[in-house]
């Protein structure tokens, strides 16, 4: 039998989604109902692009979605690990399955993602969580089928964690989690290592993958009634980079840019190291292009900087700042900082405020350090005294608010487009937008206009969001 398992992807996968898609429907005749999975994400828009691609072969091999968790056939958490609090969420929610096993005797537990990556927690679960069935990385998720059928066919706890990403593979299944914006993968994994971040060593090195793949799933995508992409990848101006073509991430953005039917463009994440001139007009010339950039600061001390290995001064940002508030005025910018690094003085945090007072974000994700064991700060002395992390903290949440208050306070009045993408929970009647510089706008309309872009007016900034009313008639 084994000489009939193809070697090549994605015809191995195929093969395995086609033998444990036997399993389930021979399953399902006995008991009268196909099994469920849920799939539980935690991190970045990298790990929910991830979460879709093992939905969409999930659902290709006959399971259905479940509502929680805990009347699940299949749990798969799909985990992030760039700060120590979601390793702690994450086992608490493993172990409390434990129960919901004892009950449903065919259940089967799962844990992917970037934890997976690292030897400790991989050990961790051998250990002390002997209930939970599958593990994988990053580098292999293409291989859920194959991963379940040994299961399915062993019923042993399969261990299958790659140390690095042997390929891109493309053209396998995936289920969207809104059917009119999709994130798209351009490049995986990093090399810049910053000396905080976890990334490089549970991502890999980075690859790009080829344009006419890109472009393939952005018109199947848009075929499919998608009217918005966002272009994933650690840093995204490095795309191009190891591929036969010659091809930079403008080239990129202009040839998506063309495609017909696609209504908005975006990306994230671009270094600010080496955001081109190129990328910039880019931008200024092209409609589809959303006018928001997030551009992580992390900190706003060049001391801090270096020791981040970040390539990249105080000055330097502000100066990219400034070219890119010249070419396009309008533009929405947003950021990361990270409060506490090790050495951070008030001095050196003083510098990030004023670099936040300067850059006026419309919108900041402000996190405090937390120390990642394989990294090379967390090798470094001097760590910053907790109270003083918290009272930074404060202080730079406050300045995030009130600058992004009074930014929003400016465009009350104004009437922008915005992608209807849901119905808002709270009130009744309430339909909830994005705007093309990521803030949300709840306004009165209809369902049918759900994936839908309208224009709003906006007629209240409430900090973050703004309340407002559709322009048309079409209420
Ligand atoms: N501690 C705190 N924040 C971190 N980030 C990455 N690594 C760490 C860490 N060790 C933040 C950075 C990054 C965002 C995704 O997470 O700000 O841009
Ligand atoms: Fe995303 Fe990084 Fe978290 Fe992985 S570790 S999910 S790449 S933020």
């Amino acid at each position: 039998m084994e000489n009939l398992i193809p070697n090549e992807e994605p015809l191995r996968q195929e093969y395995f989604m086609s033998e444990v898609n036997d399993i389930i429907h021979s399953r399902a005749m006995d008991k009268g109902a196909y099994p469920t999975y849920k799939v539980v994400t935690f991190g970045c828009q990298m790990n929910a692009r991830d979460s879709e691609k093992l939905s969409g072969i999930l659902s290709g091999i006959g399971y259905t979605e479940a509502e929680n968790e805990e009347d699940a056939d299949l749990v798969l958490f799909n985990t992030c690990t760039v700060r120590e609090n979601a390793n702690d969420r994450l086992y608490g929610r493993v172990g409390q399955l434990k129960k919901s096993k004892e009950k449903n005797h065919d259940m089967i537990v799962g844990i992917c993602g970037c934890m997976m990556q690292e030897a400790e927690e991989v050990e961790k679960i051998k250990k002390s969580y002997r209930h939970v069935d599958l593990v994988f990385g990053t580098h292999n998720i293409y291989k859920l089928a194959e991963i379940l059928f040994d299961h399915l066919t062993t019923k042993k706890q399969i261990i299958n964690v790659m140390e690095s990403a042997d390929m891109i593979v493309e053209k396998l299944p995936n289920k969207r989690q809104y059917a009119f914006k999709s994130g798209v993968n351009i490049t995986f994994g990093c090399n810049n290592f910053c000396s905080y971040c976890i990334v490089p060593y549970v991502r890999g090195r980075e690859r790009s993958r080829k344009p006419e793949e890109i472009i393939d799933e952005i018109k199947t995508l848009v075929a499919d009634g998608v009217k918005e992409i966002m272009l994933l990848g650690q840093n995204v101006n490095s795309y191009g980079r190891g591929l036969e073509e010659e091809i930079s991430f403008a080239g990129l953005l202009e040839r998506i840019a063309e495609i017909e039917g696609l209504e908005r463009l975006r990306f994230m994440t671009p270094h600010p190291k080496d955001l081109s001139d190129e990328v910039i007009e880019v931008m200024k010339n092209n409609k589809k292009i959303c006018k928001h950039l997030h551009l992580p600061l992390q900190s706003g001390s060049s001391a801090i900087l270096k020791k981040m290995n970040r390539v990249y001064t105080k000055e330097d940002y502000l100066n990219l700042v400034k070219r890119i508030k010249t070419a396009i005025p309008d533009i929405s910018l947003t950021t990361d900082i990270i409060v506490g690094f090790p050495g951070e003085t008030e001095g050196d945090f003083l510098d990030t405020l004023e670099v936040v007072k300067e850059v006026r974000y419309d919108s900041a994700f402000t996190f405090i350090y937390s120390k990642r064991s394989g990294t090379p700060a967390a090798k470094m002395e001097e760590q910053v005294d907790p109270k003083a992390i918290k009272d930074r903290f404060d202080r730079l949440l406050k300045t995030v608010q009130d600058i992004a208050a009074e930014n929003t306070k400016k465009n009350e009045g104004k009437c922008m487009p915005a992608l209807v993408e849901g119905k808002n929970e709270h009130m009744e009647g309430y339909l909830t937008g994005k705007l093309e510089n990521n803030l949300t706008v709840h306004f009165k309309g209809q369902e049918r206009l759900i994936g839908e872009i309208v224009d709003v007016i906006l007629d209240e900034a409430k900090g973050f969001y703004y309340m407002g009313h559709i322009k048309t008639s079409e209420v």
